[in-house]
């Protein structure tokens, strides 16, 4: 949390010093930076995956992230799981060869992450999926839709979007629940 009051009276009483003022124009500029950089930061995933037409073609999202209903981890696919359906070619696009050509050459597939919270927080998605009952898209947004790796979750998993869901549902919200 950023001394924001303090800031703030600091200025309104004036701002006298020098020092105090290049502080306060570095601090601006470095978060204009990270603004920047956050926004033309690319994200490269291994193949072009296209969600909306395995979604089309009847794939269930735990084919593919398979904890998601029974794990805290919902998972990201592995490529034994590609090769489950892509041992033989099933489209004329390039990127599904790429599927057996990662294979031929030895290598795992290595998603980046987009969603995620840090280590200091519990979160399960069997307790929310499986016991509450709450579809993915609440949390995730139109990523069925997608039909290229999205570069930034949709809905970043923030403590205010936990807690404003955790108020609509009555779920109680005490620290220790969520940061163990
Ligand atoms: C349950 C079966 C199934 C699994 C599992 C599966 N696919 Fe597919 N995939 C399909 C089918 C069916 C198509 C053809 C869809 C079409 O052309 O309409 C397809 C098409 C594709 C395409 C071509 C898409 C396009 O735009 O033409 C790519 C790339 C692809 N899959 C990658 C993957 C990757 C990577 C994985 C593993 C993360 C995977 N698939 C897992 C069934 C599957
Ligand atoms: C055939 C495999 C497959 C199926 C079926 C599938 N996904 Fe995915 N999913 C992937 C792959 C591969 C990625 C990583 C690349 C990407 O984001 O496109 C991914 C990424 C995601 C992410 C982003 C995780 C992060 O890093 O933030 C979410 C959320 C997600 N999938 C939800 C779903 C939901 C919801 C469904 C069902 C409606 C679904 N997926 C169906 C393979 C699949
Ligand atoms: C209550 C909100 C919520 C719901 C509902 C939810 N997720 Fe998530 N999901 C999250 C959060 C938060 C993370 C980040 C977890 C972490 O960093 O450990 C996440 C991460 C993921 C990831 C990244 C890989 C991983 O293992 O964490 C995938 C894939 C994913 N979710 C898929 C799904 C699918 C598929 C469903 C529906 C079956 C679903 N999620 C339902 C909140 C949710
Ligand atoms: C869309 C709504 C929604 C969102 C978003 C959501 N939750 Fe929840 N959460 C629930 C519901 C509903 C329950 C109650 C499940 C049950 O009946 O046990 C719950 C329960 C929990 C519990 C168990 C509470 C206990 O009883 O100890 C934890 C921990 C938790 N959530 C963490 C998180 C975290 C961390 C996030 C954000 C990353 C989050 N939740 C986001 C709806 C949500
Ligand atoms: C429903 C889950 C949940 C509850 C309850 C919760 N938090 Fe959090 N908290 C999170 C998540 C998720 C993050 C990481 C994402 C973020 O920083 O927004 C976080 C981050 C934080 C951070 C780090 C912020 C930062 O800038 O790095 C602090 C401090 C914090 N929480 C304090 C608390 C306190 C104090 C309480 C009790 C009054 C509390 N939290 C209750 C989910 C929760």
């Amino acid at each position: 949390m950023r001394p924001l009051s303090a800031f703030l009276s600091r200025i309104t009483r004036g701002v006298r010093n020098r020092a105090f003022l290049a502080f306060l124009v570095c601090f601006l500029l470095t978060d204009l930076l990270a603004i920047v950089i956050g926004a033309s930061r690319t994200v490269h995933q291994p193949i072009a995956f296209n969600h909306s037409k395995h979604v089309e073609s009847g794939a269930a999202c735990t084919d593919c992230h398979t904890g998601a209903q029974t794990q805290a981890n919902a998972t990201l696919p592995t490529l034994a799981t590609c090769l489950g359906c892509h041992e033989t070619q099933l489209s004329q696009n390039p990127e599904e060869a790429k599927v057996r050509a990662i294979a031929a050459s030895g290598q795992e597939l290595r998603w980046t992450q987009l969603t995620r919270v840090p280590a200091h927080v519990y979160f399960s998605h069997r307790r929310h999926v499986q016991i509450a009952q709450l579809d993915c898209a609440e949390c995730h947004g139109p990523v069925a839709k997608s039909t290229a790796p999205p570069v930034a979750a949709f809905r970043p998993a923030t403590m205010d979007n936990c807690l404003a869901c955790h108020a609509r549902r009555s779920v109680k919200t005490d620290c220790n629940d969520c940061h163990r």
